[in-house]
């Protein structure tokens, strides 16, 4: 579970405390006492650390000075990874409920710090018999008159009280008011919703099939109250999704397309955004089996059907005013019988053919007929997300996405300006032409295999072959799972692209007033 993350004012009960401080001088008296704060001087000069903690007696305090940073991304992704850091250290001392005490007053940092503190402590303990390292941190208080200001424009009348630091009874008042606020509420959907989309890419296949996947989704439909439609293999046939269905070819698994919609009367846009998702619940490769080790992680090859269907829960749980649909093709991609061979040639469901030289690319098999199917909604925008090639983690690694775009620059600049606020990192590569010569086939319209050169870049021309609206591909193979543990990110699904369309959709909320 995810700690809840709450704004309050009542009286602080005596516990976990930690302050954000950009002065020692500037924390208030009822904070720290005198002695604690000559204490801290001494360690800040000697030690020159950014965190520094001590005890009373049950209960420990952090003192967290951010480091000056002019870089307002770089200094929110600290802050979050002090989060990360604190929390870590809460969550060893096996506390359940910490304080946040803002003494800098830059509500963007205190909303990092949280949002870094909940997202660290997230786990995936579905399988584990001993349960002995359990986070326990479930509530997170933050006491900051300056996101109280922020969020509310009306004159505020309670103000965060000054944490009693005095080891004495505790006076508990009567009727403490503990208010929700937008930007925390939206931090604590956000959060969740990441947490969510972490566990559907950490579920493996032996419970993770395509259609357990459908009916997940329609659980998060539910809960947040957008519409859902899953369409079944006879639909999919129907509708000559032979992409998708050739990918599904070899499986004991019949295939599923996902539709989640939230088309709120509120909406600022009539045109949808709609947000397609690559869903291959196992990818083996197929006929073309992968080699080794290669295979291993690649439960994660449905993050980008898992982080939109994610966005659109968290849009809609925020009730935000704008018309958003999810598309999320699912399979697995194995070899058996009746699986493609390389040289097959299939029709897709625009009607253009493919030669599948290697059934191992069969993410742009199935996104394509997504794509395709996008057509009907007559979008103002479509992304899309997937773990698409081994060449994108090759080009820029773990920490940034690859993307493209098709008439849709001014998107694409919104949307990288959302990467580097939420520190999920866009790259631009280009649509030339010539990457689109290369995956011409002699047979077919199309093959789906380009040279071993910028395959990333290849496979998102072939993507664009099937769109004829203003579109951007995100490549993200290399950030959606990591091996070993990197600070909030966790480790195993990492839950990216979530915080990224979020954040791009709030902003288009806030601009098409
Ligand atoms: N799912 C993989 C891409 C991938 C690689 C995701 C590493 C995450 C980590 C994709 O389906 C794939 O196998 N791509 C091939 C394409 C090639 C055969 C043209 C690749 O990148 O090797
Ligand atoms: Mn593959
Ligand atoms: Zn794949």
């Amino acid at each position: 579970m995810m700690p809840s993350i709450t704004l309050t004012n009542k009286e602080q009960e005596l516990g976990h405390l930690v302050v954000l401080a950009s002065k020692i001088t500037k924390i208030p008296a009822g904070v720290l006492s005198t002695a604690e704060k000559t204490f801290l001087k001494t360690q800040v000069e000697t030690l020159k650390l950014d965190v520094i903690s001590f005890n009373r007696l049950s209960y420990w305090v952090y003192i967290y000075f951010p480091k000056e940073e002019k870089d307002v991304p770089k200094k929110l992704e600290a802050s979050r990874k002090a989060g990360d850091k604190i929390a870590g250290l809460l969550n060893g001392q096996k506390a359940s409920r910490v304080a946040v005490f803002d003494a800098i007053g830059d509500p963007a940092t205190v909303l990092a710090f949280a949002e870094g503190m909940a997202l660290g402590s997230y786990q995936f303990l579905k399988y584990k018999s001993e349960k002995d390292k359990v986070n326990t941190l479930t509530d997170i208080e933050l006491y900051s008159t300056a996101l109280e200001n922020a969020d509310d424009p009306s004159p505020v009348t309670r103000h965060a009280s000054p944490v009693t630091h005095h080891p004495s009874p505790v006076t508990r008042h009567a009727s403490p008011v503990t208010r929700h606020a937008s930007p925390v509420t939206h931090l604590n959907i956000l959060t969740h919703a990441v947490s969510t989309c972490r566990d559907l890419i950490n579920e493996p296949n032996s419970w993770l099939t395509a259609p357990v996947f459908a009916s997940e989704v329609e659980k998060m439909a539910k809960d947040c109250g957008a519409q859902v439609e899953v369409l079944n293999k006879q639909k999919i046939a129907a509708l000559k999704m032979g992409g998708l269905l050739g990918v599904n070819q070899g499986s004991h698994e019949p295939p599923t397309f996902t539709v989640m919609e939230w088309k709120p009367a509120d909406a600022r846009n009539t045109k949808p955004i709609v947000l397609v998702g690559k869903g291959v619940v196992y990818d083996t490769g197929g006929m073309n089996l992968k080699p080794g080790d290669s295979m291993m992680n690649m439960k994660d090859d449905m993050s980008g059907a898992a982080a939109v269907a994610a966005t659109v829960w968290a849009i809609a749980k925020a009730k935000l005013p704008v018309y958003v649909v999810g598309l999320m093709p699912a399979t697995d991609n194995r070899p058996g019988v009746k699986g493609m061979v390389s040289g097959d040639v299939i029709t897709m469901h625009n009607g253009m053919t493919v030669e599948v030289l290697n059934t191992d690319a069969e993410g742009r098999l199935i996104l394509a007929d997504a794509l395709s199917y996008a057509k009907k909604y007559d979008p103002a925008l479509v992304i899309d997300l997937a773990t698409l090639t081994g060449a994108a983690v090759r080009a820029i690694g773990k920490f940034g996405a690859v993307a493209m775009q098709s008439n849709a620059s001014k998107e694409l600049e919104a949307l990288q300006k959302s990467g580097f606020g939420v520190y999920e990192r866009l790259v631009e590569f280009p649509m030339w032409d010539e990457y689109g010569d290369q995956i011409k086939s002699d047979l077919a319209d199309l093959k789906n295999l380009g040279p071993a050169e910028a395959g990333m870049i290849t496979a998102g021309k072939f993507l664009e072959k099937f769109t004829s609206y203003p579109y951007i591909h995100l490549d993200i193979a290399g950030p959606a799972f990591i091996e070993k543990r990197d600070s909030y990110r966790g480790q195993g699904g990492t839950g990216f692209g979530v915080r990224l369309l979020f954040d791009f959709i709030v902003n288009f909320a806030k601009n098409n007033k």
